[in-house]
């Protein structure tokens, strides 16, 4: 389990389109303006071999995903995301940003995927050996909005993203859910408030936490 843990693992979670990328970056920004030293991530990916599994994951063109291996894919980057950059960053007492963490399979795989909420939350508790973040912040998008936001960049769209509407709906209403059970690690904001808006009341939230 999480032994040795210090530091402070920050997860951020939402839709496609949400503004994960833009609000990480701003509080990496704001954190390191007041001393803090912080790794900022992202999955699947942050690590060589995590790299590799989400251009295998997300580009078109590998042929069909079944849904247990594209789940098994993402947990295996996270696995080696959790024990080689998130776990020794906090052990150092550094602060851990990372775009998606397990509320994304928990959503995409078994939500969407229809591959069962708790078996996927199963799945990756065994794969981060129960390395779980002290806040999540989750960017809540309606699917159609979110669809708008990110085809309004170069159009392209990955194999996940272009699901259809109803399927980022049911990954919303996941993150919702796994939010309102826990509330006390979770924040969760409309994606829709002003950038600046959204980036002080995160940033409110996470130096309430800081070691
Ligand atoms: P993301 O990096 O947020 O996309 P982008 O770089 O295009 O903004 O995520 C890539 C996609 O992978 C996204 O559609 C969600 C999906 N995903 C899962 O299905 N399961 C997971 O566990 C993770 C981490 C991502």
């Amino acid at each position: 389990m999480s032994t040795n843990k210090r530091g402070l693992f920050i997860a951020f979670e939402g839709g496609d389109g949400a503004g994960k990328s833009t609000q990480s970056a701003l509080l990496t920004d704001s954190l390191r303006a007041l001393g803090r030293t912080v790794v900022s991530t992202r999955e699947p990916g942050g690590t060589p071999i995590g790299e590799r599994l989400r251009a295998l994951v997300l580009d078109h063109g590998h042929g069909e995903i079944d849904p247990r291996s594209e789940a098994l894919i993402f947990a295996a980057a996270r696995a080696a995301h959790a024990s080689q950059v998130i776990r020794p960053a906090l052990r150092r007492n550094e602060v851990v940003l990372t775009d998606r963490y397990i509320d994304s399979s928990v959503a995409y795989q078994g939500a969407g995927r229809s591959l069962g909420e708790d078996r996927v939350l199963s799945l990756n508790e065994w794969a981060t050996d129960g390395l779980r973040p002290d806040l999540t912040v989750l960017l809540d998008v309606p699917p159609a909005e979110g669809r708008d936001r990110r085809t309004a960049g170069d159009g392209s769209e990955d194999r996940l993203e272009s699901e259809p509407d109803d399927f980022h709906a049911r990954i919303r209403r996941t993150f919702l859910d796994l939010a309102a059970a826990d509330p006390d690690r979770y924040l969760v904001l409309d994606a829709r408030r002003a950038v600046e808006e959204l980036s002080r009341r995160i940033l409110d939230r996470v130096k309430m936490l800081l070691p």
